[in-house]
C-alpha cells in the first residue's frame, strides 16, 4: 500500500530545500544582529488560548483549527499561529519583562489549499515584550525590511496602518458598522457573517471583488484617530523614511486576527495570487499579556512565512543550486586515502563528498559534475607515490598538482578565489 501526503501539506525535498536553508539561515543572521532570543514552544495548545488571543469571531478559530481531543477529552489545537503560543511562554515561564523573542515551526490552518496558501506551513516569527515606544514598532518594520532585503527578493511592498484604540475605536467601529450594514446586500457571504458576528473590521481585509468596490467607499479610520494615535502614526511614517524604509499607506490593512491594537503592517509580493500576496505580517498588541493572564506589558511583533518566501525566489528565478566545495575521486585501492582526506577536509571547513562504491573514474567525474564540485581532488597511484593531489577546477578546467602538506591551505586559497 503506497501513502500520499495529505491535501495542504508538502514534502520540501531537495529541489527546494536549498532555498528553505538560504531563507532559514540568512534570517537568522538577521535577526541575530538585533539582539533576540530564540524560544521553541509546542506545535500543539489548549484550544482556548486561540479563542482568547486570536478571537472567537475570525476565520481562523471559527473555520480553521485542527482540533481534538485527547485522550483525557481536553480540546487540543494544533497551532495555527505563533504569538499566542510565544505569549502564554513568556507569562508560564516569567520571562524578563523586556524582551525579544524569536521561532520558526510550522502552523496549521485548515484552509482551501493553492499556491502560497498550504494547510501546514512555516513561519519565522519575531515577538518584542516590554516597550511600548513607536521606535521599538520601527525597529521591527526595520528588521523585517532588512530580512527580506538580505534575501534578495527583488519586489515586494510594505503596507501600513493603524487601528483605532480604546478611545477612537468605538466611534470609528459604530459608523462603519452602519455603513457595512446599508450595504449588506452587496457584500459576499462570508463578510454578512463577519457583520452577524460583530467583526466589522474583518470585513475590511475581505479580497473579494465586489466586497472591495464596498470596502473602498467605507468610512476611513483616519477621520476617527484620536490625537494619540494620529501622532503615533505620523511619527512611525517619519521614521521609517528616516531609515529609508519605503512604505505605502493603507487604512483598510486590519489583519486577520483581533489581539492588535496600534500599528500593523504587511509585506506584500504581486508574484503570488491577490489572496496570499502577503509574505510578512505582524504589528502591535497591548492587550495580549495581560488578556491572557500576565501584567499588562506591551507587545509587538510580525511572522513570515517560509512557504511563500520560498515561492517568491522560486518565481523570480533565485533557485539556490548549493555547490560542493569538493569531490574527491579515487580508485578502488585508494578509498581508504580518500576517505581520510575527506574528514581532514571537513575540519577544516570545506565541504566535500565522495563516493564509496568502486565506480569508473569516468562516473566518478560524472557525479562531481552533478553535485556541483567548485573542485574535484583526484587520489590515483601516482599521487601516493609521489605524495600529491590532482586537482581540477570545475570551472575553468585548469588541472595542478599540490603536494599533500600543502593542499589544504591552497584549495582554501582557491576556494575564496574562485567559489
Ligand atoms: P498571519 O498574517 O496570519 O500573522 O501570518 C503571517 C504570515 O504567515 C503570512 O504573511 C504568510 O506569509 C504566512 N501564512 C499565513 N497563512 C499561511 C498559509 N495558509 N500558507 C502559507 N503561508 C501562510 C500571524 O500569524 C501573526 N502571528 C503574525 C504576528 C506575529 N503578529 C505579531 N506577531
Amino acid at each position: 500500500m503506497k501513502f500520499q501526503r495529505l491535501r495542504g501539506t508538502k514534502d520540501v525535498i531537495p529541489a527546494e530545500s536549498n532555498l528553505w536553508q538560504y531563507i532559514i539561515v540568512n534570517t537568522f543572521k538577521i535577526i541575530e544582529k538585533y539582539g533576540i532570543k530564540l524560544i521553541i514552544t509546542p506545535a500543539i495548545e489548549d484550544k482556548n488560548l486561540f479563542v482568547r488571543s486570536v478571537g472567537e469571531g475570525t476565520d481562523i478559530v471559527v473555520k480553521e483549527m485542527y482540533e481534538f481531543k485527547d485522550k483525557k477529552g481536553r480540546d487540543i489545537v494544533l497551532r495555527p499561529e505563533g504569538t499566542a503560543s510565544v505569549v502564554r511562554a513568556y507569562i508560564e515561564n516569567s520571562l524578563p519583562e523586556k524582551i525579544d523573542l524569536c521561532y520558526a515551526g510550522p502552523m496549521f490552518r485548515y484552509e482551501k489549499p493553492q499556491k502560497g496558501r498550504n494547510r501546514e506551513f512555516y513561519q519565522i516569527g519575531v515577538e518584542s515584550f516590554g516597550s511600548a515606544s513607536v521606535y521599538k514598532d520601527a525597529e521591527i518594520i526595520k528588521l523585517a525590511y532588512d530580512i527580506l532585503k538580505k534575501l534578495c527578493i527583488s519586489s515586494f511592498i510594505l503596507k501600513i496602518n493603524i487601528l483605532s484604540c480604546k478611545e477612537c475605536g468605538p466611534v470609528y467601529l459604530k459608523e462603519l458598522g452602519e455603513y457595512l450594514k446599508k450595504n449588506s446586500d452587496n457584500l459576499c457571504e462570508n463578510c454578512k457573517g463577519k457583520i452577524e458576528r460583530h467583526a466589522m473590521i474583518r470585513v475590511l481585509d475581505c479580497k473579494e471583488e465586489k466586497c472591495r468596490a464596498i470596502i473602498n467607499n467605507a468610512p476611513s479610520i483616519k477621520k476617527f484617530l484620536c490625537e494619540k494615535c494620529t501622532k503615533n502614526f505620523a511619527l512611525i511614517k517619519n521614521l521609517l523614511k528616516d531609515l529609508n524604509v519605503p512604505f505605502e499607506e493603507d487604512t483598510n490593512l486590519v489583519r486577520g486576527l483581533d489581539y492588535y491594537t496600534g500599528i500593523v503592517f504587511e509585506f506584500i509580493t504581486d508574484k503570488l495570487g491577490p489572496q496570499q500576496n502577503t509574505l510578512l505580517a505582524g504589528g502591535r498588541y497591548d492587550n495580549l499579556v495581560r488578556d491572557l493572564g500576565g501584567k499588562d506589558i506591551p507587545a509587538t511583533g510580525f511572522a513570515m512565512g517560509i512557504d511563500r518566501v520560498a515561492d517568491v525566489l522560486l518565481a523570480e528565478g533565485k533557485k539556490q543550486e548549493k555547490n560542493i566545495d569538493v569531490f574527491i575521486v579515487t580508485d578502488p585501492e585508494r578509498i581508504k586515502n580518500g576517505f581520510i582526506l575527506l574528514s581532514e577536509l571537513r575540519e577544516n571547513n570545506i565541504s566535500a563528498v565522495m563516493n564509496f562504491e568502486s565506480r569508473s573514474f569516468k562516473s566518478q567525474m560524472r557525479e562531481a559534475d552533478d553535485r556541483k564540485a567548485s573542485f574535484v581532488l583526484i587520489l590515483g597511484e601516482d599521487e601516493e607515490k609521489n605524495k600529491f593531489v590532482s586537482i581540477k577546477n570545475m570551472k575553468t578546467g585548469e588541472q595542478k598538482q599540490i603536494a599533500n602538506e600543502r593542499l589544504v591551505e591552497e584549495l582554501k586559497k582557491m576556494l575564496e578565489k574562485y567559489s
